[in-house]
């Protein structure tokens, strides 16, 4: 075999050797087995001095060619190589075989707890839910409830007014009363549970936001009775045992006559403890006979219609499920609390 040739095979044997190549190590003993001190290519640029000049020159030159073509692919490859060995370090290493870790599973603020069971009791008696914005205007929070400006019955509700605008923060969910009305006619059975706002001096039993239950019966023939027992029907559902109310004449714009019910303590069963200050009743809800002029305001005749609207302090609510004796606890977001629930 002439040099050539044999140079040529070489260089498809190197090739061959070089695309197989899978570790570094591998191409350091192609680089030995060819350009090493004792490699095949290395004899044969040492012995290149011995050929007579004639061949020296196309030898020689094909020679050299192999050797930087051998070197050459050996850098391209072990650059490589290197780059995708530093990228898998780099790389966060999955074990699949590891038992999965559970993902930590939240819960239902109590409060919402409180506000779902509401309403599926109330569901349950043949009431709808309905909603209404938070930011509200005067007509539908104060003026259309019989609350005109400059009334003293105004100052029951302290007001965070928006600035630079008419609009406010609802101080009570009874607007959405307002807003039903105008749209629905009667027989309306409703509530509407929801957030609201006032400005106020927190503590205790006082929160800047709390949450309400409204209510809401209209029909031809809707007393103050079945305002009573529809209430007593509801606390038995929600706190799951039979509880006493009682009603006591009150006061509200929006109603005529209005009354304040109470809620025998369930804590100490009627019998005083410091939940009920000792008196064995708690303050639950506003309530009383639709007044006519929220009748007229939508749109309505008082001649027609009659029913009952009921205001339920639904954090109050909470507080007596749970036992709990600051409503702030509700707000402040600590865990230790939530938690429980
Ligand atoms: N809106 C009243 C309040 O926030 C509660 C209330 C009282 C609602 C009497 C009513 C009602 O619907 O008839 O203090």
């Amino acid at each position: 075999m002439t040099l050539l040739l044999f140079l040529k095979s070489l260089q498809r044997k190197a090739e061959k050797e070089l695309k197989e190549a899978k570790e570094l190590k591998q191409l350091d003993d192609i680089f030995q087995k060819y350009l090493g001190k004792k490699g095949e290519l290395t004899a044969i640029l040492r012995s290149l001095e011995k050929l007579p000049e004639t061949k020296r020159a196309k030898v020689g030159k094909q020679a050299n060619n192999l050797k930087n073509l051998v070197k050459q692919r050996i850098e391209v490859k072990a650059k490589k190589m290197r780059l995708v060995k530093e990228v898998a370090k780099k790389t966060d290493w999955i074990d699949v075989t590891i038992p999965g870790r559970k993902p930590l599973a939240g819960h239902l603020h109590p409060l919402t707890q409180i506000k779902s069971q509401a309403e599926e009791v109330f569901q349950s008696i043949g009431f709808s839910v309905v909603e209404g914005p938070e930011i509200e205007n005067e007509w539908y929070n104060f003026d259309a409830l019989n609350i005109p400006k400059d009334h003293p019955a105004r100052d029951a509700w302290s007001t965070f007014w928006l600035k630079d605008s008419k609009l406010l923060l609802r101080t009570h969910t009874s607007p959405v009363q307002v807003r039903y009305m105008e749209k629905n006619n009667p027989p309306l059975r409703i509530i509407v549970p929801g957030r609201i706002f006032r400005h106020e001096a927190t503590d205790a039993s006082h929160e800047i936001n709390f949450y309400q239950v409204e209510g809401l019966m209209i029909d031809k023939k809707v007393s103050a009775a079945n305002f009573k027992a529809i209430i007593q029907e509801f606390f038995k559902r929600f706190f799951g045992k039979e509880t006493k109310i009682r009603m006591r004449p009150s006061y509200f714009p929006f109603t005529e006559p209005s009354f304040e019910v109470d809620m025998s303590c369930l804590n100490c069963r009627g019998e005083g403890c410091p939940v009920c200050s000792q008196t064995g009743w708690l303050e639950m809800m506003g309530a009383g006979m639709v007044h006519p002029t929220v009748y007229k305001a939508t749109g309505l005749n008082p001649k027609y219609w009659q029913g009952f609207a009921f205001g339920i302090g639904m954090d109050r609510l909470a507080m007596m499920k749970y036992k709990i004796n600051d409503i702030r606890l509700f707000y402040g977001g600590d865990l230790r609390f939530l938690n429980q629930f």
